[in-house]
């Protein structure tokens, strides 16, 4: 393998509107929602191996998947569909994830991973197929189509029909009450309660993208940061509330649970502003971390915009 493409840094997401409509035949949700990369990410690298493969986990986030079995990773299951689309038996690749991206906190970690080893190893097997990697992408879940191309885009279907947008660049800090929250049970919440005639799905989505575009995140009304899945997100981990309190007192711009939780993103005004509500917010969450938003992974690489602290 070409020591180039072996290693990739993969980004987490939010999602700075996410509104909600009604469950399809195939059992998921249609949605519209705007995705937005940060500079928090993960860091895989890939090597050659003489076996069928194998996948490792560590890091900060590594938690309990360094004990499970990697079959069950999706990033490995990324690798395994593009093997099996190309003829190959099997991956034949070590995949190591370094964790930094908490792991179902609504930010698209594993998403993202996903995405990235699709990407490398399209580039290490030759695959110039985008409409197949989005389709495998699509197959992997819904969030993970964004991730082959990042930046901020506009989500619609489940959220694998997408179309990106240039948004300017913001400072946020995350904040995690340390508590996993689990995307189908969130759903199967929101479906289970009951629904306000809501705004055709989405207005708000168009509606925050034309303010940030035209004048910036300080002019975008607070309940526009609008999350349908934040009741049930709530409910199903309750400790969350505390920190979009906290952040309304400190002064953000906006806030809200990213996803379907239990991560929670404030808008700041500046950097120092982000650091200085990441240093206050520090009381009440298990984890913490702030930095820009990102429109292609090369500021990444470049290292220019890593500036967050876990
Ligand atoms: O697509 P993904 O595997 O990430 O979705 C996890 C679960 O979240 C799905 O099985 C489904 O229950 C729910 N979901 C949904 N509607 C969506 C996306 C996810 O109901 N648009």
């Amino acid at each position: 393998m070409d020591p180039s493409d072996a290693v990739v840094l993969a980004p987490a997401k939010i999602n700075l509107v996410l509104e909600v409509g009604n469950r399809r035949p195939d059992g998921y949700h249609e949605l519209v929602t705007v995705f937005q990369a940060v500079a928090l990410h993960d860091r895989i690298t890939v090597s050659d191996t003489d076996c069928h493969g194998a996948l490792t986990v560590t890091g900060p986030q590594a938690g309990p998947m360094v004990r499970e079995d990697f079959r069950r990773n999706l990033a490995w299951q990324a690798a395994a569909l593009l093997a099996d689309a190309v003829g190959l038996p099997s991956p034949g690749v070590h995949i190591h994830l370094e964790k930094h991206i908490p792991v179902a906190a609504g930010l698209g970690g594993g998403s993202s991973d996903a995405a990235a080893v699709l990407r490398l190893l399209a580039r290490c097997w030759a695959v110039d197929d985008e409409r197949l990697l989005w389709r495998l992408a699509a197959q992997l879940g819904s969030d993970v189509p964004f991730f082959l191309y990042g930046g901020a885009a506009l989500g619609r279907g489940r959220g694998e029909l997408l179309t990106s947008l240039r948004l300017p660049r913001m400072w946020v800090v995350l904040a995690n009450p340390g508590l996993p929250s689990s995307t189908a049970s969130v759903f199967r919440r929101f479906a289970a309660g009951d629904r306000p005639a809501a705004a055709p799905l989405g207005s708000r989505c168009e509606r925050i993208v034309q303010i940030l575009c035209s004048e910036g995140p300080g002019a975008v009304d607070d309940r526009l940061w609008h999350n349908d899945l934040a009741e049930a997100a709530l409910a199903e981990v309750p400790a969350t509330g505390l920190l979009l309190d906290v952040f309304r007192d400190l002064g953000a711009l906006g806030t809200q649970i990213s996803g379907s939780g239990a991560t929670v993103f404030a808008v700041a005004a500046d950097a120092a502003h982000a650091e200085q509500m990441s240093a206050q917010i520090a009381e009440y969450a298990a984890w913490t971390w702030w930095g820009p938003t990102i429109m292609s992974e090369g500021e990444l690489t470049s290292g220019h915009f890593a500036t967050g602290c876990t």
